[in-house]
């Protein structure tokens, strides 16, 4: 127990006391929500979409929260997780707890990061445009309201919930790899991106290749006097189309995607190198299974080839047992892989992935409003 003299002291000098309150319990400051919960909500919202935050970018929105939930009362921890980007500040994560108690049974979580470029915040009637709207500023904005809900009415105690902010996720996931230097271990995570307003109960897995074709240069007029690397790489390419690829009644198909392809200097030079790079979207099955297919596939073409894996993971669960949901299953990847540990998750937010990474990026003001009642049920869901 720690003793807070109050600031009613400097006023009223004759009535000196003490109030002796227990810091970890609760600090929610009433004053501080006396505006309707709603438009404290669209508020955020606003101020974090309106702070760019691309991927190494994120120290501006970082301290924003900072000051926010400290605001609120909260503890708040920051954690480097490297240098800015283009003369940024430095990026770091950020984990919030009632008092002293940084050790919580619950987590709530998001990413601070957005994809490039930036669009501006731009309110449309019922809808709000702007890059990160969706994804996943208004899964943030939401999990910080419903945090401060639950809290106000009374439900949240010292080691109940924390929030954790990170940077990267839109690139590797560096920033929940350095969350896991906390040290810390939950029952339950619930993660943060736009899945519909639905409890995701699992999303593919994915890897990614790297083909390389070497040949050897020469007058196009005499191809018999060198090796053409394009003409070694796309017989590769064609078989991979055909290859058969592990798939699940959950998860649906394995796909590919060729997404960039590069090669040659000149329609008249024989084209000495020639590279293609592969998304793999895994169904079924680990990483390694689905690169043996590959590399089967790549070998009827009879080619020369240097084949590069990135490291990868197979398909990922989660759980989705709690009643008045509807479920979802999504194809993106997301952090919670890269979160050690084995906690019970959740995966849950605003708005769609169709939307997410677009130049369209908008959310509906009704769906970041459910997205609180949501974060709110699986909080107290969670701490049941
Ligand atoms: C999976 O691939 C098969 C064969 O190409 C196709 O018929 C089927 O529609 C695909 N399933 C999904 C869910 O896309
Ligand atoms: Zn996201």
């Amino acid at each position: 127990m720690k003793l807070l003299k109050l600031p009613l002291l400097l006023l009223l000098p004759h009535l000196t006391f003490t109030i002796s309150i227990d810091p970890q319990q609760s600090l929610y400051d009433p004053a501080l929500a006396s505006s309707s919960s709603s438009s404290k909500l669209l508020a955020l919202h606003k101020s974090l979409v309106e702070i760019e935050s691309i991927t190494g970018h994120e120290h501006d929105v970082a301290q924003y929260l900072v000051d926010y939930l400290t605001l609120q009362g909260l503890t708040v921890e920051t954690q480097v997780v490297g240098p800015g980007l283009d003369g940024r500040g430095k990026r770091q994560n950020l984990l919030a707890y009632i008092g002293q108690q940084r050790k919580t049974k619950v987590l709530v979580s998001s990413h601070i990061d957005t994809v490039p470029p930036f669009w501006p915040y731009k309110r449309k009637g019922e809808e709000i445009w702007g890059r990160g709207t969706v994804d996943a500023k208004g899964s943030v904005a939401a999990q910080i309201i419903a945090f401060e809900e639950v809290w106000k009415a009374g439900k949240l105690g010292k080691g109940d919930v924390a929030l954790l902010f990170v940077v990267g996720e839109e690139v590797g996931g560096d920033g929940m790899k350095k969350a896991n230097d906390f040290g810390l271990k939950w029952d339950t995570v619930i993660f943060g991106e736009p899945t519909e307003l639905k409890l995701a109960s699992g999303h593919k897995g994915i890897s990614g290749m790297v083909i390389t074709a070497k040949g050897k240069a020469g007058h196009s007029g005499y191809p018999e006097l060198g090796r053409n690397a394009i003409a070694m790489l796309v017989p590769a390419l064609n078989e991979l189309l055909k290859a058969e690829l592990p798939w699940s009644e959950e998860y649906g198909n394995t796909t590919l995607n060729f997404g960039t392809i590069e090669g040659g200097v000149a329609a008249n030079v024989i084209a000495e190198e020639a590279r293609a790079q592969v998304s793999i979207r895994i169904a079924d099955g680990d990483p390694a299974d689905v690169e043996k297919v590959l590399l089967d596939a790549i070998q009827k073409a009879g080619q020369e080839l240097d084949v590069e894996f990135h490291p990868g993971y197979g398909p990922i669960y989660i759980d989705s047992d709690v009643p008045g949901f509807k479920t979802i299953v999504v194809n993106y990847g997301t952090d919670i892989p890269n979160l050690k540990g084995d906690h019970k998750r959740y995966l849950y937010g605003p708005g769609t992935i169709l939307m997410a990474h677009s130049d369209h990026e908008h959310l509906k003001i009704s769906d970041l409003e459910t997205a609180v009642k949501g974060y709110k049920a699986l909080i107290e869901h969670s701490l049941k």
